[in-house]
């Protein structure tokens, strides 16, 4: 082992010699000391290296994280205005659920469904009486709790409204997202979504969102089973539709017996200000989505709700996930969502946004055009220059101590964990006024 100082030292040239095996495709260095010397830049080129070049990740090695904090490998401490997309909405690594993490990894893991386990009727009464549901089916990530829902609506479709075989349509918002798979990139908008990956799935259509009038003409077609939609679009760069759309959805879906899916898997769980985005109109869907933050952030957990009507049009065999359900994942989702009430996170996301906006609203509007979003779901929109973009503006944010993401282009996605203070929100405004002013 090396001491530190040599560590300190070396390090230098260490990294450089980890880079040049790198980049003669020699083997990646393994020894704990190599590993404890990693830089961010080494970080970076193995990522390059080894793994696909999916992503487009913001140049930052992390390696800790605590509460609205982040560390990278060189020990710098960041805000984390990301949140993993909404899933660190209890902050990092929170005590509570790591904790349930722990005790129950030591005990029972996996069974796969193909046997009963004490912890899944607990976990399943649990949240069907915290949302008002008759039932939950279990899944792993965000994108399987949309295919799920979209799986619901099709035999339901066919089994209880009578849509003929193979007929059923799914109605999508234009801006939708909802994940990578066939399905999620065939109801998307977005060409580096779907281009290059079809042929797409069939009986899908997308109308514009927030545009009742646009679902009514969709309703008319007698084969529609579902319209699935997001409270507030995230992706897309967090577009609030206006007062009362949810409430036209629930009445114009209802009026023509369709289902109204409401994909909470980024709005969900107190990130708007409510427990679901949706209860900011009182509105009670007939399917919720929903992922992300149901585990913290330490484990993937989806789940769908909804009553018996629907859930039960699915049989034994027809639908379900090796992972789905495990005791891991149920105690750390019930442990998620204590902490969630627990520490009034979704009146804390109220209070908080409301700051936040109002002061990023103090920024010239030369810098950015737009803030908007609920509760800590929000987004600026830069004024591009050549000299500033969104991501130059990230870029200049991490230098200063905050971490964010672009999304579309212009616009800055600004989603701490819901757990943040007020100092801690005047402190992260001042880095960004900070930063934008010096452009
Ligand atoms: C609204 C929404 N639905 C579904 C998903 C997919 O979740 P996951 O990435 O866990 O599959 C996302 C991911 O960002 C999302 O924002």
């Amino acid at each position: 082992m090396f001491s530190k100082l040599v560590q300190r030292r070396s390090l230098g040239a260490l990294c450089t010699n980890l880079r040049a095996s790198i980049s003669s495709a020699g083997p990646v260095a393994t020894e704990s000391s190599l590993e404890e010397a990693l830089n961010s830049d080494y970080v970076f080129e193995r990522e390059a290296k080894y793994g696909a070049h999916n992503y487009h990740p913001l140049p930052v090695a992390l390696e800790r994280g605590k509460g609205v904090y982040v560390w990278d490998v060189e020990g710098r401490r960041y805000f984390d205005f990301l949140s993993a997309y909404s899933a660190v909405n209890q902050g990092h690594c929170h005590p509570k659920i790591v904790n349930a993490l722990k005790s129950q990894a030591e005990k029972l893991t996996l069974t796969s469904r193909a046997f009963y386990n004490d912890v899944l009727g607990e976990y399943e009464e649990y949240i069907t009486k915290l949302f008002n549901y008759n039932k939950i089916l279990p899944m792993n990530t965000g994108v399987e709790g949309g295919e799920t829902a979209c799986k619901l609506a099709r035999k339901w479709a066919y089994t209880v409204k009578g849509v003929p075989k193979y007929k059923a349509q799914i109605i999508f918002a234009a801006g939708n997202f909802w994940g990578r798979t066939m399905s999620a990139i065939s109801s998307s908008t977005d060409p580096s979504s779907y281009e290059g990956f079809g042929p797409f799935m069939p009986g899908f259509q997308v109308i514009p969102y927030n545009d009742l009038p646009a679902l009514e003409r969709a309703l008319q077609d007698p084969n529609v089973a579902a319209f699935m939609v997001e409270p507030i679009q995230g992706e897309a760069g967090v577009i609030v539709p206006d007062d009362g759309y949810l409430t036209g959805v629930r009445q114009l879906c209802s009026a023509h017996n369709v289902l109204f899916i409401a994909d909470e898997v980024q709005t969900g769980l107190a990130r708007t200000g409510k427990m679901l985005a949706v209860d900011h109109e009182d509105v009670r869907p007939d399917i919720v989505v929903l992922g992300k933050a149901l585990s913290g952030g330490v484990y993937p957990v989806s789940g769908v709700l909804c009553d018996d009507e629907v859930m039960l049009t699915i049989k034994p065999g027809e639908h379900g996930s090796t992972y789905g359900g495990n005791p891991l994942a149920c105690r750390v989702a019930m442990a998620s969502l204590e902490v969630i009430e627990e520490e009034k996170l979704a009146d804390n996301a109220r209070k908080m946004g409301e700051l936040l906006r109002a002061e990023l609203m103090k920024t010239p509007s030369d810098i950015v055009t737009d803030v908007r979003g609920k509760g800590l779901l929000n987004a600026i929109v830069i004024k591009e220059t050549k000299d500033c973009d969104a991501w130059k503006v990230c870029l200049r944010l991490r230098d200063n101590g905050l971490l964010a993401k672009p999304t579309h282009g212009d616009i800055i996605r600004l989603a701490p964990p819901l757990t943040i203070k007020e100092d801690e929100i005047q402190e992260c405004c001042e880095i960004i006024h900070k930063t934008l002013l010096s452009f």
